[in-house]
């Protein structure tokens, strides 16, 4: 089954065998096969933060569960559950047009709502543990259906349970108990093991805007409008990502490429000295958080390509394929991780950093 029209990034591969997963009776009937419930498994969203490298040897599960509806009212928030196949951005605009804004800093990210837990989406102030309430999902060894609450997830920056496998060292806590509700025995990751069938928000009923981000700034004095609404928000938020990401149906990319990365303020200051124009930001824990976008840029990658792999014009963080989203000749899995390894080694001769991949390489 090719995937070139399953993952964001428009890379040429196929899976070996593919099933559509359209409701959890599939995904019940599929577990009951023994032979099919041995194999191993690939959950494939809306393909928008994979790097395809090869062929997929694993089962490849394409979620298609359908479904947002508010769930109930609390005192305190609206309780929205859509289904993982949901794509992310239409629900943001359908919890708007409900009335149940708090997710309006997130728009225009693509992909779906399943795979936006899994590397705990964010954007201009705002990450999907800040309003996650719980998720549904299913032990695909055991065929179990179990609930995850947000400590159980262990959302990170990019990060959670769902990123990391069995056998990962660096999963905290909260993960444990998650493996042990997934298959009665602990299990640190969920990775590959465990597949989102529905998650549940809390979008406060107290809506505050979230601002404070220097391009939403921008907009409110463009607009001389120091109240803005969800709506405008989310207009804006429009507005700067469509000014500055390319559209993944135009040209391949999986928006940013690597993580931003975090240093203690001796190595901040050592930076400094190396580049006095770096932009950094203080984190309250301490940490300097410093933008790998301009790191990537001041090492001069902007517009550089290895074969069809580039690095986007107008935002150095993002890589982007050059041939056309059908082409057969565009970038390949391995020019991508060339060319990301090649801005790897420059950024760390000039700075001493080593940037960390965003996306699934697989
Ligand atoms: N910059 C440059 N040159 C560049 C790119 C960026 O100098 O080529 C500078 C910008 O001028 C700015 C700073 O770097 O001062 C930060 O850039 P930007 O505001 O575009 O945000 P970012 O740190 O590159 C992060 C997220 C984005 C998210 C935006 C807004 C990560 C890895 N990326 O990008 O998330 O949309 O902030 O909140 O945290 C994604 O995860 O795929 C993603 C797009």
């Amino acid at each position: 089954v090719p995937l070139q029209a399953f993952n964001s990034f428009h890379i040429v591969a196929k899976a070996h065998a593919l099933v559509r997963i359209a409701s959890e009776a599939d995904l019940h009937a599929l577990l009951a096969d023994p032979e099919l419930r041995a194999s191993p498994k690939f959950v494939l969203g809306g393909g928008s933060n994979i790097v395809l490298t090869g062929d997929v040897k694993a089962l490849v599960l394409k979620v298609e569960l359908m479904g947002r509806r508010l769930l109930m009212e609390t005192d305190k928030a609206f309780i929205v559950q859509a289904g993982a196949g949901e794509s992310w951005h239409e629900l943001v605009a359908w919890t708007l047009a409900q009335g149940y804004p708090g997710l309006e800093n997130l728009a225009l990210i693509p992909g779906t709502v399943g795979a936006a837990p899994v590397q705990n989406i964010g954007a201009y102030g705002v990450e999907l543990q800040d309003r996650f309430d719980s998720l549904d999902a299913i032990d695909l060894q055991t065929g179990q259906v179990f609930t995850l609450h947000a400590a159980q997830c262990a959302f990170g920056y990019r990060d959670s349970v769902f990123k990391h496998g069995a056998g990962a060292a660096a999963v905290p806590d909260g993960a444990v108990s998650a493996g042990a509700v997934a298959g009665g025995h602990q299990v640190l990751g969920l990775k590959d093991r465990a597949l989102i069938l529905r998650v549940r928000f809390a979008l406060p009923k107290s809506w505050k805007p979230v601002l404070g981000y220097a391009d939403l700034d921008k907009k409110m004095a463009e607009h001389q409008c120091a109240h803005p609404t969800a709506q405008q928000i989310f207009d804006w938020v429009c507005e700067i990502r469509r000014a500055k990401l390319p559209d993944p149906q135009v040209i391949g990319n999986v928006g940013s490429f690597f993580k931003n990365p975090t240093v203690t303020p001796e190595q901040c200051v050592d930076i400094i000295a190396r580049d006095p124009k770096v932009v950094h930001y203080h984190l309250a824990d301490g940490g300097v958080k410093l933008a790998a976008g301009w790191l990537i840029d001041s090492c001069g990658w902007r517009g550089k390509s290895v074969g069809q792999a580039g690095v986007y014009e107008k935002q150095a963080l993002v890589l982007v394929n050059r041939g056309g989203v059908d082409s057969p000749f565009g970038a390949t899995g391995g020019e991508v991780m060339t060319l990301a390894r090649a801005i790897q080694t420059s950024v760390y001769e000039r700075f001493g950093i080593r940037l960390e991949p965003e996306p699934v390489v697989v």
